[in-house]
């Protein structure tokens, strides 16, 4: 791709001003117009739908750009380091790397950030929010139109160790804005009985999860419910296909709690098709460090995805010093 050319689409993106701001860090430069984003590089340029650019923005802005690779499509990524953060296109795509046309910059965390959130809070208009279900939000395009500071600054759940502790993240209720979910009416709403030994009364917890979680408002949004030290229990729940293309730095298990997601697993750093994993209520799967994955819902369902968050593990898959799967059969 010539220069010539890539000099052209800077000059059309800014020319027709829709109202929306230009955003650039390192050589990599962001424009949007109605119906997509551009995304400009030293190598050439590169277009997603601004939909789908937006809810894989969400997620990597709210989760602190997650584990390992959070994949916006098969090219455009962030990769994260934990203090600093790669910004790539076709890292993870053997087409662009043959070529010699992949391109990574490193940032630190705190500067890519303050880049991504504006352009998240400037791009996304009135009506649009990027965590909801397809089916329950309006659309994100044309020129500029308000803004949704509510919904792209919403906090996400973080018990310290569990929800409903006293002091930790509570409950969802109608009164507290959380209705539940239209998919999910069937959803019991009952609290187990919780009878503890005299004297173990603030070391014994339990809530209804299932009832928790008919009242999420959100999609593809693994949430902290219970923590013990690096194990974290993070549920969510999950409709239509996750934004993002995750590629794992260490091994995950999906516990599927309700309905059913279809799994595209492909190779982390090729993207090669590796397998095709259909999981229904009650099916347990882990998920090799090495993999990288999309989900695809049909209907609300439930899952736990369950995380373990110590940071030494990156470098022992990288080293070898662990098999990237956790068992044989
Ligand atoms: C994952 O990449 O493991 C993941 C991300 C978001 C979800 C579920 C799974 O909602
Ligand atoms: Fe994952």
């Amino acid at each position: 791709m010539s220069t010539a050319k890539i000099n052209n689409v800077e000059t059309a993106g800014t020319v027709r001003d829709l109202g929306y701001q230009t955003f650039s860090i390192g050589k990599f430069r962001f424009e949007r117009d109605e119906y997509f984003a551009h995304i400009s590089f030293p190598y050439g340029r590169h277009i997603m739908p601004i939909d789908a650019f937006l809810r894989a923005l969400m997620r990597d802005v709210a989760w602190g750009f997650f584990y390992g690779t959070v994949n916006f499509d098969g090219v455009l990524g962030t990769v994260n380091h934990y203090g600093t953060v790669d910004l790539f296109m076709g890292l993870c795509n053997p087409g662009y790397r043959n070529a010699g046309r992949a391109y990574v910059e490193t940032f630190d965390t705190k500067d890519i950030k303050k880049v991504f959130d504006g352009m998240l809070e400037d791009w996304t208009v009135d009506g649009f929010d990027p965590f909801a279900a397809p089916d329950e939000t309006g659309n994100p395009y044309g020129p500029k139109r308000g803004s949704n500071r509510k919904a792209v600054q919403r906090q996400r759940v973080v018990a310290r160790r569990m929800v409903g502790l006293p002091g930790d993240t509570g409950y969802r209720s109608d009164s507290n804005g959380y209705p539940v979910n239209r998919q999910f009416e069937d959803v019991a709403q009952d609290s187990p009985e919780v009878h503890a030994e005299p004297g173990f009364e603030s070391e014994v917890h339990a809530f209804n999860l299932f009832g928790y979680l008919s009242r999420s408002d959100v999609t593809w949004n693994p949430s902290v419910c219970s923590a013990v030290k690096d194990s974290l229990m993070c549920p969510t729940t999950e409709e239509y296909i996750l934004p993002i293309i995750h590629g794992n730095d260490r091994v995950e298990w999906f516990v599927q709690a309700t309905d059913e997601i279809i799994w595209d697993i492909e190779d982390g750093s090729t993207g090669n098709p590796r397998a095709k994993v259909v999981m229904k209520a009650g099916d347990v799967a882990a998920m090799p460090a090495d993999i990288r994955h999309r989900g695809y819902s049909p209907k609300r369902s439930m899952l736990l995805v369950w995380e373990n968050n110590d940071n030494s593990l990156p470098e022992k898959y990288r080293r070898g010093e662990l098999k990237p799967y956790p068992v044989e059969f």
